[in-house]
């Protein structure tokens, strides 16, 4: 199967080094390892339209999905036709509850720290690493189903569950599941706004080719979603929001810092979604999200939390002109030590500087305790300068 490339869209991260095995979501409890379930052939991918399926290698240029050296009949998996998508049903999620109770393990679905940060009640389902199948095979939406059941169990009264969206197949079990016993509750999906495939598919009605790009949720980057899990789906979601980059990288660093959690990229989008100003309904209301997967590498992970913090303002960067007599920097630095701030990197030079010979460009990069701090340090840095530069757009 070398020819056939894995159905995530691999980062740039793991294009310069993962070689980790492949994409299934390592996710809660409620899934389907070690499942009695009738199996497929495992490789649930439908073609599209008759073109291709998410194992297909995406031809850009011709902004289709194509297949090039792949045996379309090794990869096809009959319980996936585009034409005859497959609508699971409750009856389903139930019983794959059943068949697979001795299978899985029962994770906690606990208050969050983050409630009051977000000015909402918020409930964490926690992950127990599952190793699970591919995401639009009927079985593997109703395993993922039981995910739904079991959160809806242990928090009554759910005003909304936001939920990761990558092919398709989480939200549509869980939704199956949550809408059938608590209709009221709001199914809310998220993608990487570098890949949101349900959103379009939602736009156009049916699964449909969408163009994406590397992106922290890796896990999510499937640029056509399942047929069956848009069948399932596409009537019982209330709404799907994309998340940014940054937004990932700072769900990534509060929930390691706040409920020192681990998870992916894939897995913090739920937070991501609620850190936007992109559902202010939620506001006040009590509200689940899925950690539904841990497989962040730590040099990824090292490079994410960077980022988090420069773009939660905790990790500034600016450019100040100083006198370059004796203690001039010195006076810099301490200006900045009274302040608290951490020098992370400091640099100076001359040659291209235009102004007066006996000035110095100084350019830092440091640590505060979050952006209030940060703000009160441009400040102060703007008081005693004249020429600061401040911000993440600089260059250097
Ligand atoms: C960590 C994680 N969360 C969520 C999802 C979304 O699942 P689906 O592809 O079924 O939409 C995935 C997909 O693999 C994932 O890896």
């Amino acid at each position: 199967m070398s020819d056939i490339i894995p159905k995530r869209m691999p980062s740039s991260q793991e294009t310069e080094s993962s070689d980790r095995p492949s994409p299934t979501k390592s996710s809660s409890s409620s899934q389907v390892k070690g499942s009695s379930l009738p199996q497929t052939n495992g490789s649930d991918h439908p073609a599209v339209n008759g073109s291709a399926d998410h194992h297909g290698r995406m031809d850009h240029s011709m902004n289709e999905l194509t297949i090039s050296k792949v045996d379309e009949e090794e990869i096809k998996d009959p319980a996936c036709d585009p034409d005859n998508p497959v609508k699971v049903k409750f009856q389903d999620v139930s019983a794959a509850a059943y068949k697979i109770r001795n299978g899985v393990q029962r994770t906690s679905c606990q208050k969050s720290r983050l409630s009051d940060m977000l000015g909402l009640e918020l409930y964490i389902k926690s992950d127990f690493q599952q190793i699970t199948g591919r995401y639009d095979n009927p079985n593997i939406i109703a395993g993922q189903g039981t995910l739904g059941l079991e959160i809806i169990e242990q928090v009554p009264d759910l005003d909304a569950v936001v939920i990761p969206v990558g092919g398709g197949g989480l939200i549509a079990g869980m939704a199956l599941a949550i809408k059938s016993l608590s209709p009221k509750t709001l199914i809310i999906g998220v993608e990487s706004e570098q890949c949101a495939s349900f959103s379009s598919a939602m736009k156009a009605g049916h699964p449909t080719y969408t163009k994406s790009a590397p992106t922290l949720a890796d896990g999510l980057a499937v640029p056509v979603v399942g047929v069956n899990a848009f069948a399932t789906a596409r009537d019982i979601v209330d709404k799907v929001v994309t998340v940014s980059e940054d937004l990932i990288a700072v769900a990534i660093l509060r929930l390691i810092e706040v409920e020192k959690a681990v998870v992916e990229g894939a897995g913090a989008c739920s937070l991501a979604a609620l850190l936007s100003d992109k559902l202010p309904e939620l506001k006040g209301k009590k509200v689940a999200i899925p950690l539904c997967g841990g497989n962040i590498d730590t040099t990824v992970l090292g490079r994410v939390l960077e980022r988090g913090l420069a773009a939660d303002g905790r990790l500034c960067r600016f450019v100040v002109t100083v006198s370059d007599r004796p203690g001039g920097i010195a006076d810099l630095t301490r200006l900045l030590a009274d302040q608290g701030a951490s020098i992370k990197d400091i640099f100076h030079e001359r040659a291209w500087l235009k102004s007066e010979v006996f000035h110095v460009q100084v350019k830092v990069v440091v640590e505060t305790r979050d952006s209030e701090h940060s703000v009160e340090i441009e400040r102060r840095l703007r008081e005693k300068y004249d020429r600061v530069l401040w911000g993440s757009s600089l260059k250097f």
